[in-house]
């Protein structure tokens, strides 16, 4: 008698706990046929160079972007900013002071926001020295005076150029004699023909109109005409696909602003644990649900434990979630191979300051070593 009794509170146990999962998943959506459309445009296991490399070269700079087109990195990814003058540059801090020397240059203006400043007057700024000395293992003095990039500047590394040089400084574009704050490209001429996507994050400024019309302008805005780019056999070739330019944020409010003005361009939405109000499961189940709405094809997750000792937000049950819904998970940041190996069976691409390890693990390692490609690239 005991024993059937046990038996019939074990099998209601076994379908309350089956009811309530059914429950949970019911109330995940799923993606739309038009935003799964948008997700199959990206490849498995991508490889996404976050800043370039925070690792081998200053961030953002052009040294850690031509290293990380030629290491073979498949996208080149950037943090957007706003200047006073309306030009989208790449810079990951609220202001200057941790990345280049603003502190001696415009000593009263030091910690203000990127937007108080024009182009013209940010490339004064030496974006490559700080990284000299606070990372003196991988110092070069040809990363003194590295300037600030513009978006228009990666999408031409990406495309196989670099900012042109005139004994050494990088030539200016001048119009009626005057310097735009723009500066000139020209074929690099150690480019290994590797054509990379760009990944592009936007932060709390509404600046996805601008935004829209550049990239249109640049010829990357894959719904209006993009412009064909020459690619190579065995060479990444993602720039002249349709997924060549990826959108991510942090915030919600640039989500929707995103699909309003760039849709139909693969979207990442970004989680931070501190964001996480509530109890997790119920939060994280919304928040995927409000990617799921906007239409976003991929969640980008902190993974937990050294280096950076993030939240965990990639857990087995979270990917599980995300992969009910159809989106991808591109988690951030892997800095070591124990990262890849903890994390990589249930991931569809990984942000990473070691794009070399992350190439290798994925089998795909580069012929020519991080050191010989900047030796190559002139750093
Ligand atoms: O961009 C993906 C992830 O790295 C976000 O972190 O701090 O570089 O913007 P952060």
């Amino acid at each position: 008698m005991k024993n059937s009794i046990v038996i019939v509170f074990f099998f209601i146990l076994i379908i309350g706990c089956q009811e309530s999962k059914k429950n949970e998943m019911k109330s995940i959506n799923t993606l739309s046929k038009r935003a799964i459309k948008v997700r199959d445009y990206m490849k498995k296991d991508m490889v996404i160079a976050h800043r370039g490399t925070t690792y081998w070269a200053p961030e953002e700079t052009e040294a850690a972007f031509r290293w990380a087109r030629n290491i073979g990195a498949d996208y080149l990814e950037l943090d957007l900013q706003m200047t006073k003058d309306n030009v989208l540059i790449a810079l990951h801090d609220d202001d200057l002071r941790r990345t280049t020397n603003i502190s001696s240059i415009f000593t009263d203006r030091d910690s203000l926001p990127t937007a108080n400043f024009t182009l013209k007057e940010l490339r004064s700024l030496d974006a490559g020295s700080w990284f000299n000395i606070s990372r003196p293992d991988q110092a070069k003095k040809s990363f003194e005076n590295l300037k600030i990039m513009t978006l228009q500047d990666v999408l031409m590394i990406a495309e196989g150029y670099h900012i042109k040089k005139e004994s050494g400084v990088p030539a200016k574009e001048m119009v009626s004699g005057i310097w735009t704050g723009q500066y000139l490209y020209e074929k690099d001429p150690n480019d290994n023909g590797n054509r990379p996507g760009v990944y592009a994050e936007t932060k709390t400024e509404h600046f996805e109109k601008i935004l829209a019309e550049e990239l249109k302008e640049l010829g990357w805005l894959i719904t209006s005409n993009p412009k064909k780019i020459e690619t190579f056999p065995n060479k990444v070739t993602i720039a002249n696909s349709e997924a060549r330019f990826i959108l991510q944020s942090f915030y919600p409010e640039s989500i929707v602003e995103l699909e309003k003005h760039v849709p139909n361009v693969p979207k990442c939405l970004l989680l931070w644990k501190p964001d996480m109000k509530g109890e997790l499961k119920t939060t994280y189940q919304e928040t995927v649900n409000f990617a799921v709405k906007n239409n976003v094809q991929i969640i980008g997750s902190s993974i937990a434990g050294e280096p950076n000792n993030y939240g965990e937000l990639t857990a087995p049950w979270m990917t599980e979630m995300i992969h009910k819904t159809g989106m991808v998970i591109h988690p951030y940041t892997f800095d070591t191979v124990d990262q890849l190996n903890k994390y990589h069976k249930r991931l569809d691409g990984v942000f990473t300051n070691r794009a070399d390890l992350a190439l290798e693990f994925y089998g795909r390692k580069s012929s020519s070593s991080s050191e010989e490609i900047l030796k190559d690239l002139g750093y």
